[in-house]
């Protein structure tokens, strides 16, 4: 197969590691940099292009890594090779999707999934009811579109929850206000979903001076074996979101599991050390399932 990874960088852990396990399993892989990529339409068929090269006939496959600060163009131009019939690991909805927090837990409470207590709003004239919503102070305050634990605070008091969320409504910000669940004590839990099936888990420990458990906060992240219910839940999140690939993020309260987000691009090398299972060959194969026949329908 002929295989796209659509993604700014090669340089990165994840997907040096995709394109070598494609590379091993004996298909071809082109680094596609989407923020050079063009569309055009308007003649006799939608093309897509990089830089001068057309590349609208070129791949069997795309594997979209589209990250956080160019999301919009990536899944145009992830649209368009979906509209040609080739097969993606992500369509451009589920990354769309999983981008923005509020999005995805208002799809996910629609859909019957677990998510914590949470508001969004813009109204400034009334944060303190918006608080008294969540049950009162400490509460959590979220960019919609943060990653790596840096959008997220934890405001301990109402009066410091406030002001923080009376300063990002005066930005024009997009937060969102979450109950804080005390009982995740620091944990959460990232499951990787591939193709309908969850191929590892993990859970990540914060630091003793953070509540924060991402890796890129430099948690610590060791195997977890995961309960019928964690397990249904990651599986539906990835399936009503619209996506092949995911990292479906969930802490555990005290009343089960609660889906926090899904990532649609997930980092490799945190849930490959800490379990040992070979991520990026799972995707492949995937892939390979997938790949050839969509071309089929054309
Ligand atoms: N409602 C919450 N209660 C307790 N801890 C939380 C809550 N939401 C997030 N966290 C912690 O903060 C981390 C980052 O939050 P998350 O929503 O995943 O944002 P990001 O996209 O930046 O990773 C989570 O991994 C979890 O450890
Ligand atoms: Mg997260």
């Amino acid at each position: 197969m002929d295989v796209a990874i659509l993604s700014v960088s090669l340089n990165v852990y994840s997907t040096a590691r995709i394109a070598e396990e494609f590379e091993r399993a004996g298909h071809f892989v082109e680094h596609v940099d989407h923020t050079k990529c063009s569309v055009q339409l308007g003649g006799d068929r939608p093309e897509i292009y990089m830089e001068a090269e057309n590349i609208t006939d070129e791949f069997d496959a795309i594997v979209p890594r589209i990250g956080t600060t160019v999301t919009r163009h990536g899944a145009a131009i992830v649209k368009q090779f979906e509209l040609n019939n080739i097969f993606t690991t992500a369509k451009s909805l589920g990354i769309t999707r999983a981008r923005n927090k509020v999005a995805t837990l208002q799809m996910m409470s629609q859909k019957g999934i677990p998510v914590p207590k949470t508001v969004f709003s813009i109204n400034p004239y009334n944060v303190e009811g918006q608080i008294e919503l969540l049950g009162g102070a400490p509460v959590i305050i979220k960019l919609q579109e943060g990653t790596q634990g840096k959008g997220v605070i934890l405001a301990e008091s109402k009066k410091s929850a406030k002001s923080v969320i009376d300063t990002l409504y005066n930005m024009n910000t997009s937060i969102l206000l979450q109950e804080y669940i005390a009982d995740a004590n620091g944990e959460d839990l990232r499951i990787i979903v591939v193709g309908k099936k969850i191929v590892a888990s993990m859970k990540r420990t914060s630091g003793l001076d953070d509540f924060r458990s991402n890796v890129h906060r430099g948690a610590a992240v060791e195997a977890v074996q995961l309960t019928p219910r964690e397990k249904f839940i990651a599986i539906n999140a990835t399936k009503h979101l619209g996506l092949g690939v995911a990292g479906v993020d969930l802490i555990r309260s005290k009343n089960g599991p609660l889906l926090i987000e899904v990532n649609a691009s997930p980092g490799l090398q945190g849930i490959e050390a800490a379990t040992g299972i070979n991520v990026a060959k799972h995707i492949v194969r995937y892939v390979e399932k997938h790949g050839r026949n969509s071309r089929k329908q054309f």
